[in-house]
């Protein structure tokens, strides 16, 4: 069907199943063991009920905020999610151009289906990129990578450090389509020679994190990120209050290293049960709520509505990612496929504010939601 006539992003779900391969699909929608934190993270925000205030001028709302310093069209932004590639020729590359329209910024992953040049190669003046780092046992394969980055640094404003899986979660799906590595990786940070050594089978994301290190820690892995890099050093993956509180506290002690955290369960891809990034929202809210006036708190995980996003801004997010969404979009359409998304949750997410009564995102706060079903616990 024309992109068009697709108007949600389940639709958008609906036609990528039916244009990629059986093993992008296992890929891409899969989740650790029994998919339930990958469903709570969406159903989540069915229990937050929203407070629209009437009698407000809303005839013009605007999504326009800042991350990291830099202006950006929308707090809506692409989260960084291996092997674009696998669902379109168009790539990360397709997803920056279906994105650019609307000044969202896009984090890379470091398993990436093309290099870190080419993805930013046609980058519209102002966009905003992240590089997303998978610290490889290797560490030089890390460095010589953030050494690239730090060339490119008129593009990627940050680097991304994933910390919520340092063994890829039980994807049962992806194991059973058992993709061999050779057919697929052709990955930035991993050069082919690599792939020789890798063990066969396990699905894509056992093939992907093959040579990553697991033994990462507060001690030892910002200072040596610190060393190869001054860009501004993101933490993905937090889902506690205390883990939050650690990264404000380091981010006190260290200017300008940690600038932002996001709390993520990676789309329930890691750790099956482990929480969405609302209720470690909720925590921080209760427990450590400086945390928010000391460094960025962004979230990811089920995004499908632009209320979604309106909910998790006004629980204190600066910023909201969309992993599979974009990747649906991009096997739906290449990157016409992304750009359709993007319109669509950039359009609900208007309507949101104006309904709401709201004309500007910086206005949204815990007096627009009634969140006492998940405040509970
Ligand atoms: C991911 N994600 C991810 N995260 C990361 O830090 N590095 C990566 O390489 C990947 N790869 C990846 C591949 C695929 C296919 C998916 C779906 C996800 C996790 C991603 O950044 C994000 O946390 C989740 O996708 C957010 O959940 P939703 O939006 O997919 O529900």
């Amino acid at each position: 069907p024309p992109l068009h006539t697709l108007l949600n992003l389940n639709e958008i779900e609906e036609v990528a199943k039916t244009q990629v391969s059986k093993k992008c699909w296992a890929y891409y929608f899969s989740a650790g063991d029994d998919l339930f934190s990958k469903y709570y993270n969406g159903s989540v925000f069915r229990s937050i009920l929203l407070r629209p205030r009437v009698f407000v001028d809303c005839t013009q709302a605007t999504t326009a905020t800042t991350l990291l310093g830099h202006r950006v069209g929308t707090p809506l932004y692409v989260s960084p999610a291996a092997m674009a590639r696998l669902a379109h020729p168009d790539g990360e590359a397709g997803i920056a151009k279906g994105i650019s329209g609307f000044g969202a910024m896009q984090l890379v992953s470091n398993n990436a289906s093309m290099t870190p040049e080419q993805i930013v190669v046609d980058a519209q003046p102002g966009a905003v990129f992240g590089w997303q780092l998978y610290v490889q046992t290797t560490r030089a394969k890390s460095e010589a990578m953030l050494a690239r980055i730090n060339k490119l640094r008129a593009h990627y404003k940050c680097v991304v450090l994933t910390l919520d899986a340092p063994v890829p979660g039980k994807r049962e799906m992806d194991e059973k389509s058992n993709l061999e590595a050779q057919e697929v990786v052709d990955s930035a940070s991993n050069d082919k020679s690599d792939t020789e050594k890798r063990p066969g089978g396990g699905g894509v994301g056992q093939q992907l994190f093959w040579g990553t290190a697991a033994d990462l820690t507060w001690d030892t892995t910002v200072p040596w990120i610190r060393q190869h890099t001054d860009l501004p050093i993101v933490l993905k993956g937090v889902q506690t209050h205390e883990d939050a509180y650690l990264a404000a506290q380091y981010a006190r002690e260290h200017p300008g290293s940690i600038r932002a955290i996001i709390l993520s369960n990676h789309g329930g891809r890691a750790l099956d049960t482990a929480p969405p990034a609302v209720h470690t929202l909720l925590e921080i809210r209760k427990y450590c709520p400086e945390v928010f006036d000391t460094i960025e708190v962004w979230v990811d995980g089920g995004i499908k509505r632009g209320t979604d996003v309106v909910k998790a801004l006004c629980l204190g997010a600066k910023a909201i990612g969309v992993g599979r969404a974009a990747l649906f979009g991009l096997g739906a359409g290449g990157w016409k496929g992304v750009e359709r998304t993007f319109e669509i949750l950039q359009g609900e997410i208007e309507t949101c504010m104006k309904l709401l009564g709201v004309k500007d995102v910086s206005e949204l706060g815990p007096r627009f939601i009634n969140s006492r079903m998940v405040e509970r616990d």
